[in-house]
């Protein structure tokens, strides 16, 4: 399986000239690297943009950080999948932890995918649990995030699915306060079995990518014993050199 990293850029930056310089750095610096999709997810205000800048190359395809899910045209602030998709996105991250602490349930998750996948947008899914505990309760708890979010998903439509595992508790820290390439490689294991036990043993296509403070640091350890077919990045993803550094490592894994 080619590895996948993707970025997401969150609530940065604040103008399309910053914008329009972030992905021409990050363009110049991943150039030389071979055999990773990527895919670079910045704010909706800046993908139009972003997208006309990606037109015409091959290897970053362009994703949003949420869609809206559902038919019509009367929901004031919502972007719809058509529009993600004539931006020249193919992808869309759903049911990001920092949303669903906002207000997001899995119900809502649920019907975000759905209605992506109908319209032809790829789905990249965040699961993880808020926080550790002795009795391994956590794993039940992505077991259930799994299984709601995917409550409609016909298997027909897996090959456009990816997970992220994201324990939340891990984001936007310290490279060092995450959790450790054994835990993640366990827990790798655990979303597998979620997966193949409802979709049987077309659950093994489904890319499963980690995310929560990964750096240029960090990176190496988390891929070569994680277990994961690719990473989520969220700050790192602003540095192009750092950025770059971490698809060097996958890109040799
Ligand atoms: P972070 O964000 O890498 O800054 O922790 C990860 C994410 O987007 O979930």
């Amino acid at each position: 399986m080619k590895k996948i990293l993707v970025a997401n850029w969150k609530m940065n930056p604040s103008s399309l000239e910053e914008a329009t310089n972030l992905i021409g750095e990050i363009k110049e610096k991943l150039a030389g690297v071979k055999g990773v999709d990527m895919v670079v997810c910045p704010p909706f205000i800046f993908l139009n943009e972003v997208g006309a800048l990606l037109k015409g190359q091959k290897k970053i395809k362009l994703g949003s950080q949420d869609v809206f899910g559902g038919e019509g045209t009367s929901f004031t602030g919502e972007v719809s999948v058509d529009m993600i998709k004539n931006a020249g996105a193919e992808y869309a991250i759903i049911g990001h932890s920092e949303r669903r602490e906002m207000y997001e349930t899995l119900q809502i998750v649920s019907e975000k995918i759905i209605f992506s996948l109908k319209g032809g947008l790829k789905v990249i899914l965040c699961v993880g649990e808020e926080a550790r505990d002795e009795h391994g309760e956590f794993y039940n708890y992505v077991k259930d995030e799994l299984e709601m979010a995917l409550a409609k998903l016909n298997k027909k439509n897996l090959s456009k699915l990816i997970i992220a595992y994201e324990p939340t508790w891990a984001i936007g820290k310290k490279e060092n306060e995450i959790l450790s390439p054994e835990n993640l490689h366990e827990m790798v294991i655990f979303v597998r079995k979620v997966l193949t036990d409802k979709f049987g043993e077309d659950g093994r296509l489904v890319p499963i990518l980690y995310g929560g403070s990964v750096s240029k640091n960090n990176a190496q350890e988390i891929i070569s014993k994680g277990n994961i077919d690719g990473l989520l990045v969220g700050r790192e993803s602003l540095k192009p050199a750092n950025f770059a550094e971490v698809a060097e490592m996958l890109s040799k894994n």
